[in-house]
């Protein structure tokens, strides 16, 4: 049997790995699942977005390779996008980079500028694609426990000045998944301030710039002062519009280093298929019209969460972002033996926080991806678990 590389060998456990095949048991058992597990909306795309699609198919030179380059008219919707959303111009052909989905963006940017002895920042729990590129390049991971105490900021005052020394990456995420934190500009001024002192490349993944709610709107890093000269910013089309399956991002950053992501991609993939990219551009262009009616749906379905869980036990905040709530579960309860009997018991599938990094643990993930009266019911099952694991606790103090 061939080894496997040390490095690989580091990589855990996927946090959703095993979660699909329990699903099906489930299901195959005639179990009334609720999954509230992914960030994946069950709502639709853009009609546009799909009628692009359906029309690119027809469309010879779209089946082609679409290299680095890729569909310039996407290049060219992005920068217009993000001129109208956050004041920013962005050079179309040499400060965007086309994405197979933001996540690729994330781990590959890590090869350019990681190496080994390196470290780099990663917040915990985190979207574990900061790490996978961490880990790939053979550098070292930090991981900052994000709590309650810093309102889930990384503190880099807090982190030690050797492991700051050797520091060359810092993953941030903002508005955040997993625990639904956003990001006040004046942390974001510090961040950026520490960044240029330290040359340190501030990765900006900003997935859930669009889903802010109660007139929240998150900023782009690059509003930031100086951040131009540090930053690169990760954008996704996945959960603005419903795309999740389509992979469609970019990345933004100064020519230098969205072209260091560019070579290493170049080296790794030959570009997203055109008329995904085609679809790109008409779901940009729907912006407008099409994102205020899904952040509507979004928030109704927040607000159900909030009032339900709190009415089961749960003591929850109301997020400003994301489609996520992070809920708390009581001292010393396991969140994987929570969610584990949650599944198995209830057919609830949720996320544990300790899937997302040992930062993660006392609390666990809902997305809202079901409608509000099946959240309601999620809650209502979750409740019944609570109730159970507390009275067992109890009866073991006893
Ligand atoms: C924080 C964060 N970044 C990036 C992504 C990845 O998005 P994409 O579908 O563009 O790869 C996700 C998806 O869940 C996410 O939660």
């Amino acid at each position: 049997m061939p080894k496997f590389s040390s490095r690989f060998s580091a990589f855990p456990i996927y946090p959703l790995a095993h979660i699909p095949a329990r699903k099906k048991a489930l299901l195959a058992a005639g179990v009334d699942v609720i999954d509230l597990g992914a960030g994946d909306a069950d709502l639709p795309p853009p009609p546009k977005a799909v009628a692009a699609l359906q029309a690119a198919a027809e469309v010879p030179a779209m089946q082609r390779y679409g290299f680095g380059l890729g569909h310039v008219p996407y290049r060219e919707a992005i920068s217009a996008w993000m001129h109208t959303r956050f004041g920013q111009r962005v050079d179309p052909l040499t400060e965007i980079v086309p994405l197979l989905g933001s996540k690729e963006g994330l781990a590959h940017v890590a090869f350019a500028y990681l190496g080994a002895g390196d470290v780099a920042i990663i917040p915990d729990p985190a979207y574990q694609a900061y790490l996978g590129g961490t880990l790939m390049s053979d550098a070292t991971p930090y991981v900052y426990a994000l709590r309650p105490r810093t309102n889930f900021l990384v503190e880099l005052d807090e982190i030690p000045a050797a492991v700051m020394a050797r520091t060359r990456v810092l993953y941030l995420n903002y508005p955040n998944n997993p625990t639904a934190a956003i990001a006040p500009r004046e942390y974001l001024e510090r961040v950026v301030q520490t960044c240029r002192e330290r040359d340190i490349l501030l990765v900006y993944d900003n997935a859930y710039s669009e889903m802010g709610f109660d007139g929240y709107v998150p900023p782009s890093i690059f509003e930031i002062e100086g951040a131009r000269d540090v930053a690169i910013e990760f954008h996704s089309l996945s959960k603005t519009y419903n795309m999740t399956g389509w992979r469609c991002g970019w990345a933004v950053a100064k020519p230098e280093i969205a072209g260091a992501l560019t070579k290493v991609k170049s080296f790794t993939d030959t570009g997203q298929y055109m008329g995904i990219q085609a679809a790109g551009v008409a779901a940009i262009e729907s912006w407008a019209e099409f994102v205020p009616q899904n952040l509507a749906v979004f928030a109704a379905r927040r607000d159900a969460a909030v009032a339900a869980f709190r009415a089961n036990g749960f003591a929850c905040e109301a997020p400003k972002a994301t489609m996520y709530l992070w809920i708390p579960l009581p001292d010393g309860m396991s969140s994987a033996a929570f969610c584990d009997r949650l599944r198995e018991e209830q057919g609830v599938i949720a996320m544990p926080g300790s899937g997302f990094g040992a930062g993660g643990e006392g609390f666990f993930r809902i997305s809202f991806i079901q409608e509000g009266p099946r959240i309601a019911e999620a809650a209502r099952r979750a409740g019944v678990v609570l109730a159970a694991m507390q009275q067992a606790s109890e009866t073991i103090g006893a």
